[in-house]
């Protein structure tokens, strides 16, 4: 066994609470079901949890409009669940990760209510981003919110308060003292009540500037920052380059003072991880550096093409950015704020990243549906409950579609998630994804993950870096293999739709997809699939 610390090279398995297991027969996801089910995210084989919001919350963004963060909303269940959570999960050796909300509240939070009636001027007021409507009655700037319509909105007495969220998230004024005094509170409360770790919601985003400046293409801005608007390559990253709200260097200075409030927990090992989504790709290390946070999600694979070039780079780039700052990647193929990837890419093309992932070195996240090859759920508009539908009146259906329930067992939606009728429809075609029927067939995306991880535990965790394998990159646009090695391991992907030979040599330890024969001393690897091959 080495030495280091628990998350250096941990599988994180995300779990959106209100999508797992419903244990009350309300339709909902909550802790009790999380905590019946730990057993399963055990067996899988990953190291840690990592729980979407659970706080007290109107739930107009999914929870991530906190209205009291040392509390438990009660669709979810209460603090002792929360409690009886953590318990159950460490009794398995499994570590939890909470989410941690700092760039807003909800609109429900005592702050923002007391600040709303305190008025202009007032110290309630000072917590939040509010101004004064310009003389001709328009908001203080031109910003959009990343959800679509305007960053501002009015109260009674003419202010505006700023949010770059939804109008229910107002964001917080960090240069008031106040607010980092709760936050560290917020952190101490969830590290006492046994948790391991945070993963920091818009880490990138807590310091504003030129809060009273118009930007000079609002809207060029804000497509910029949305995933599911194509724009010219150059044209993005210039505008990328000009976000007054989000990178600022003061967000360090937060971060710093949180990893001497994780540090003095010592032994208990307590990590943080950042959702930052920045650019240029080198200031994310920043967020790593020594004295700061523990990791920084990479979300390249979000959005990258099946394709060995596009896959190179950002790989590559991913380890030799982090070694700068002496920190190891992470990897990330879905979230709940993005398409699955068994629909963005394929599930064949799903199952073959995955697997070509899992060899890397660093942490990899797994967003729970993921392990059973989950594509994102079909929806009906009259279903949707993501403000970014709602606010941004257009092209942009929102995230719910990677949120739908997760399903268990027998033939028949909701399949096990609920006795009742769950928050979002599961499809009748998703029959043959539940845990239930995979956990039967040998071939299913269920066991691949399982076996994958168990091989990663055994022969890669700890096994330093990789070596590119030369013969794999001929320099050609569309190369159809991307390979490497690392330990005694080599990793062949074969993204094209064709089977391809390799010299790769040693004994085949897993496929994600149909078998690997042996041709005249070569290896045949199929389709839009990856091997694992032991020396
Ligand atoms: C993060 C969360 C997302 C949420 C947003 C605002 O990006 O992952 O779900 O909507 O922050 O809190
Ligand atoms: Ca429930």
């Amino acid at each position: 066994m080495n030495s280091s610390p628990w998350w250096k090279e941990a599988t994180i398995y995300q779990i959106y609470p209100r999508s797992f297991f419903d244990s009350n027969g309300d339709g909902e996801g909550d802790l009790p079901g999380v905590t019946s089910k730990l057993d399963y995210v055990k067996s899988l084989g990953v190291d840690a949890i990592w729980l979407s919001p659970f706080y007290t919350s109107p739930n107009k963004d999914g929870g991530y409009d906190v209205a009291n963060p040392r509390d438990v909303d009660p669709r979810f269940g209460n603090l002792e669940d929360a409690k009886e959570l953590i318990a159950h999960a460490h009794q398995r050796d499994l570590r939890v990760i909470a989410d941690i909300v700092p760039n807003h509240f909800s609109d429900q939070h005592v702050w923002f209510q007391a600040a709303l009636k305190a008025g202009p001027g007032s110290k309630e007021r000072e917590r939040f981003h509010f101004y004064d409507a310009h003389a001709d009655g328009t908001p203080p700037n031109n910003w959009i919110s990343i959800f679509g319509g305007p960053s501002w909105t009015q109260v009674e007495d003419g202010q505006f308060y700023l949010h770059l969220f939804d109008s229910s998230q107002p964001d917080l004024n960090w240069e008031n003292p106040e607010v980092n005094a709760d936050f560290e509170k917020t952190l101490r409360f969830w590290i006492d009540l046994g948790v391991d770790g945070f993963r920091i919601d818009v880490a990138h985003g807590l310091i504003k500037e030129d809060v009273l400046t118009n930007h000079p293409d609002p809207q060029g801005l804000s497509d910029a920052l949305r995933l599911d608007v194509a724009m010219d390559f150059e044209k993005r990253n210039a505008l990328l380059l000009t976000v007054p709200f989000f990178d600022r260097q003061g967000v360090h200075e937060i971060y710093r003072k949180w990893r001497k409030l994780f540090d003095s927990y010592g032994e208990r090992n307590i990590m943080a991880v950042a959702e930052a989504w920045v650019h240029p790709p080198v200031n994310a290390t920043r967020y790593v550096r020594a004295d700061e946070l523990h990791q920084v999600f990479n979300f390249d694979l979000l959005t990258a093409e099946f394709n060995s070039d596009v896959l190179f780079d950002v790989v590559e780039r991913s380890i030799s950015l982090n070694a700068t700052v002496n920190a190891l990647p992470t990897w990330a193929l879905s979230n709940h704020d993005s398409p699955r990837v068994a629909s963005r890419i394929g599930d064949e093309q799903a199952r073959a990243l995955a697997l070509f992932v899992f060899g890397l070195p660093g942490s990899t996240y797994v967003f729970a549906g993921q392990e059973l090859g989950l594509p994102d759920g079909q929806l009906q508009d009259s279903d949707r409950q993501d403000p970014m539908f709602f606010r941004s009146n257009g092209p942009s259906k929102g995230r719910d579609g990677a949120r739908v329930p997760l399903p268990w067992s027998g033939d028949t939606t909701p399949f096990g998630f609920s006795t009742g009728k769950p928050w979002l429809p599961i499809s009748q075609s998703w029959k043959d994804f539940t845990v239930e029927h995979e956990l039967t067939d040998p071939k299913s995306s269920l066991h691949l993950y399982k076996n994958a991880l168990e091989l990663r535990k055994e022969f890669l965790v700890g096994a330093g870096g990789i070596t590119w394998l030369e013969s794999s990159r001929h320099g050609s646009k569309e190369d159809a293999l991307l390979s490497y090695s690392r330990g005694p391991i080599t990793v062949v992907m074969n993204l094209s739709d064709s089977v391809q030979e390799c010299d790769a040599a040693g004994k085949l330890l897993i496929v994600s997809g149909a078998n690997v024969d042996a041709r005249d001393g070569k290896k045949v690897i199929p389709a839009r699939s990856t091997a694992w091959f032991l020396t």
